[in-house]
């Protein structure tokens, strides 16, 4: 980028662009957006050739491997050069061979339906349900249940099941037929502090399922540990608990493997941290790498079969398709993303680098009254920040934010949530690539550190 172009790119960006959970209002004075032009590894430049160590993979938990990996771009503009599309009613090489490797990795699921973002991904598991709801009870067993302060995506149906009261706000009516149960946030509930609050809050599923009649019920959908919802690791006995529950009453486990997916947690997906066994599994952010857009519907050879049938009966099977679900460079990009994370053995790094990072946040909150709880697995943590230790009143959200600003002024990035749960935008989020080191998590916590001691 010349020098003198930069003025016209956020001339351009200011008078043109649309950005994402953004308020315009202050760039329309003197404030400029931030351009990102560059990254290697885990920084980032911005325009004016400002580096920061990048805490949050691409701001929203996505860029696992890193910036700047010339294999993935070399395998996308190979695969394109040479066959960039077909609607996936056809196949493509890479989008076989991914699949095949997906489900090497996900013991009891076969089937892997390709789409373009996680929103669309967890509509394609409502869709499932709703289908087979149709196809084999009357319609009857068609409704899906969600918990509070998940996320499942940005479209109004997907939005239905989310327990983010500021996500969903002003965006009504919602799809019909969508029920909430309660978070499992042990530092948020009255009784987090008994031994089986775990255990207990997942029996909440089991009333719900009651109380709306068993035969009504087709799927629960959830986060294996909620993201932007806070941070949220399922106590102890959770799902165990849910899984015989949905056992006992014939409910589809639906796993939103968005963020988790891909080795964030340690493992290749956050359910196998508790030996659930879903029936559908979504994944989109680290599929890739945000190399290339694809997003991923995963499934049980069981569930597919019940969409077989002879071609006379025109209506039985799933009639759905996603565009750029056809995009090839989606599984090419999603192949070597892969291959990087086994050959460079990052599901380790996330383990050993997860450890380090939880051991420097229980420091900060020995030093930091301010600092409530703090959680996490593997490399996705989040310190959760009060006022006031005791009665654990949030901190305004302004703290936050500008706790985040401060630490972009020292260099580096990290993320808070927002615009999610009234009264409750107060945990501090860290998902740095799976490629992290000790020094890379030394510099986010000096960050932090010298942020807290400023706003304390
Ligand atoms: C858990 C979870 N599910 C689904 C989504 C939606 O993904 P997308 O923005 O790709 O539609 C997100 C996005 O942040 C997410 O965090």
């Amino acid at each position: 980028m010349k020098p003198d172009n930069l003025e016209d790119v956020i001339g351009s960006d200011k008078s043109h662009l649309w950005h994402h959970l953004t308020q315009h209002k202050p760039w329309q004075g003197e404030a400029d957006p931030m351009v990102i032009v560059e990254g290697k590894g885990l920084r980032v430049k911005d325009i004016h050739g400002r580096e920061y160590l990048d805490a949050v993979s691409g701001g929203v938990w996505t860029v696992n491997v890193g910036y700047g990996r010339e294999s993935i771009a070399d395998a996308v503009r190979d695969q394109i050069a040479k066959m960039c599309y077909f609607a996936n009613s056809a196949g493509s090489i890479p989008g076989a061979r991914f699949a095949e490797k997906l489900v090497d990795k996900m013991p009891g699921l076969n089937r892997v339906y390709y789409s373009n973002s996680g929103s669309e991904a967890n509509e394609k598991g409502f869709k499932f349900v709703r289908q087979l709801a149709a196809m084999k009870n009357d319609g009857k067993k068609h409704k899906i249940i969600y918990r509070d302060r998940d996320y499942h995506g940005t479209t109004i149906t997907t939005l239905s099941a989310g327990g983010q009261a500021q996500r969903k706000d002003q965006y009504g009516p919602f799809t019909p037929g969508f029920v909430e149960i309660p978070h499992c946030l042990a530092y948020r509930s009255p009784n987090g502090d008994d031994p089986d609050f775990g255990v207990k809050v997942a029996r909440d599923l089991e009333r719900v399922i009651l109380e709306e009649d068993p035969d009504t019920v087709g799927s629960v959908c959830l986060e294996p540990i909620t993201a932007g919802g806070g941070v949220i690791v399922p106590p102890e006995g959770y799902w165990e608990t849910i899984q015989e529950i949905c056992t006992k009453y014939g409910v589809l486990i639906h796993i939103d493997e968005v963020v988790c997916g891909m080795g964030r947690t340690g493992k290749w997906f956050g359910y196998q941290h508790y030996g659930v066994k879903p029936d559908i599994v979504t994944m989109a952010k680290g599929v890739a790498s945000g190399y290339a857009a694809i997003s991923v519907t995963a499934t049980t050879e069981e569930l597919f079969s019940e969409f077989l049938a002879e071609p006379a009966e025109h209506m039985h099977y799933f009639r759905d398709i996603s565009t750029f679900g056809g995009c090839a460079g989606g599984p090419a990009a999603a192949l070597e993303n892969m291959r990087i994370i086994e050959e460079e053995n990052l599901l380790d790094n996330v383990n050993k680098m997860g450890d380090y990072l939880m051991d420097k946040l229980h420091e900060l909150k020995d030093k930091y009254p301010m600092v409530g709880d703090v959680r996490g697995k593997g490399l996705f943590c989040g310190a959760e920040l009060v006022k006031d230790r005791d009665t654990r009143e949030p901190i305004e959200e302004s703290v936050g934010a500008a706790i985040v600003s401060d630490c972009l002024k020292q260099g580096v990035m990290i993320g808070r949530t927002n615009r999610s749960l009234p009264g409750l935008n107060n945990t501090l989020c860290l998902s740095p690539a799976l490629i992290c080191t000790r020094g890379d998590i030394d510099e986010i916590v000096t960050a932090m550190d010298n942020a807290l001691a400023k706003h304390q």
